[in-house]
């Protein structure tokens, strides 16, 4: 079928509109980030919903279910033996039933996992989870996940952000990130997310975040 030229042009620039915005806005959230007056939890709208990333490509994020482990298994696949160990801390060949069903089936509350489905084809491309300390239940360790084809366009900053809105949500505070200490992306995502470096062990680096939860009430109030 022949697509008008007209409509071809309008669609460009309409994408190139799109992804001028989403550049831009990218670029006010990193300065804002720098000069420190946009911390973590406050950039957060809310939990789910689409998101069009700074390269203009849409995610839908939404808190996983207890029936996404097959999307798990399949993303799981497709992730590169070099983010595997990133993310596992060593190495992870496959996740098990036992696995799945653990990354899964969360109770949003002590445990509470966000995934990111590609707007377009629908399959899973990230997953942001936390899970409460049971001898601090005002802090929670963090894990994030992004397919290797969908890193670097501000997707782990998104999922991060709206997983400290969850965070707060369930009362806890504090964000702990126990991660290797090569990952210079997870370092950068985790600085330019406000947290801090608190330990450093053998090959691996411990870093916390602060969530600022009173400012997420207060937005949520003065809606
Ligand atoms: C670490 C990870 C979650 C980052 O997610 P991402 O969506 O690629 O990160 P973002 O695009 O939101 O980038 C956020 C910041 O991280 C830093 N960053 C991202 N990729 C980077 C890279 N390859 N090198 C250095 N810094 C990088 C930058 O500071 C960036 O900020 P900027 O965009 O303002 O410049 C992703 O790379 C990943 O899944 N890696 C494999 C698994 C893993 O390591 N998980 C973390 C352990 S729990």
């Amino acid at each position: 079928m022949m697509i008008h030229p007209d409509f071809q042009g309008a669609m460009a620039r309409e994408r190139s509109a799109t992804m001028a915005a989403a550049a831009a806005a990218h670029r006010q959230a990193r300065q804002l980030r720098r000069a420190g007056q946009l911390r973590l939890a406050a950039t957060t709208p809310g939990v789910a919903g689409q998101v069009v990333l700074r390269d203009g490509s849409a995610v839908l994020i939404r808190p996983v279910r207890s029936t996404d482990a097959p999307l798990l298994a399949d993303g799981f696949a497709r992730l590169s033996e070099r983010s595997r160990r990133l993310r596992f801390l060593g190495r992870k060949n496959t996740l098990t039933e036992a696995d799945l069903r653990y990354f899964t089936d969360v109770d949003h509350h002590d445990h509470e996992a966000l995934g990111a489905l590609d707007h377009v084809r629908g399959g899973g491309v990230g997953i942001a989870r936390y899970v409460r300390d049971r001898e601090d239940p005002g802090a929670a360790e963090i894990a994030v996940t992004i397919a290797d084809d969908w890193q670097g366009r501000g997707l782990g900053t998104e999922l991060l952000a709206r997983l400290s809105d969850r965070a707060c949500q369930e009362g806890i505070g504090r964000f702990t990130a126990l991660v290797a200490a090569d990952n210079a992306a997870v370092a950068g995502l985790l600085r330019s997310s406000g947290a801090g470096l608190v330990r450093r062990g053998s090959g691996t680096a411990e870093y916390e975040i602060d969530l600022t939860c009173g400012s997420v009430r207060a937005d949520r109030e003065s809606a």
